[in-house]
């Protein structure tokens, strides 16, 4: 089954207490939890002490994924708000290999997200050196987008790569993930569903994860 990260993105925020403690009696397997800066995406979310909050309501993985330059300035805040898993983008990370050891050496996961365009190839180099993978399947920056339909063809490149090497890597698919299109994506190789609107929005959020585990 897959492991299912709920995109707080789409939690309310006037109830967040009362949202984590719904995904905690869940079957949902981590928080996601994305901060986004206004200049690598166009769109600001939430930072540092929202996560420290919610952090303390949680046993349960917090999956943190930046969207922001300069991650390295902020890596140990964020260890220290209680992120489990530190994702960055390649595309915001020139000197992505020290990014990683950094939040390795912190004492964290380290995951890279890459944008819809950017090429499976481009992971070569870094998947020996890090946890997760976060295969954007819309553009970051917002919340509710639709799928877009070519990262199943990346999911299979990857999950292609990873197997044929041995890496020890989990693939996480973020953005236009739905009750409809959640087999497909696991058919394809994917680890972990991250879903914001589909569960935050629907009217029965518990019973929508219980169905994504198994779609
Ligand atoms: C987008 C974020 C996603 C977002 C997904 O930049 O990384 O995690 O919350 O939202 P949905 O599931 O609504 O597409
Ligand atoms: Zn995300």
């Amino acid at each position: 089954m897959p492991i299912i990260a709920p995109s707080f993105l789409a939690s309310d925020f006037l109830h967040l207490a009362d949202e984590c403690e719904m995904i905690n009696k869940s079957e949902a397997d981590w928080f996601h939890l994305d901060v986004m800066d206004g200049r690598f995406v166009p769109n600001i979310s939430f930072g540092l002490p929202v996560i420290e909050q919610i952090r303390k309501t949680t046993t349960k993985v917090c999956d943190v994924h930046l969207m922001i330059v300069e991650p390295e300035k902020y890596a140990e805040a964020f260890k220290n708000a209680g992120a489990d898993i530190l994702t960055v983008h390649i595309e915001a990370c020139p000197h992505l290999h020290r990014n990683i050891e950094q939040i390795k050496s912190l004492g964290m996961k380290a995951g890279v997200a890459v944008n819809p365009h950017t090429p499976i190839t481009f992971l070569v180099d870094i998947l020996h050196d890090i946890q997760v993978v976060n295969l954007m399947s819309v553009n970051p920056g917002f919340g509710g987008q639709t799928f877009i339909p070519h990262t199943i063809e990346k999911i299979k490149q990857l999950r292609k790569l990873i197997d044929e090497r041995g890496f020890d890597v989990l693939i996480e698919i973020d953005g236009g993930v739905t009750i409809e299109n959640a087999a497909v994506i696991t058919g394809a190789g994917a680890d972990v569903l991250i879903a914001g609107s589909t569960i935050f929005k629907s009217a029965d959020p518990i019973n929508t994860i219980a169905r994504l585990k198994r779609a």
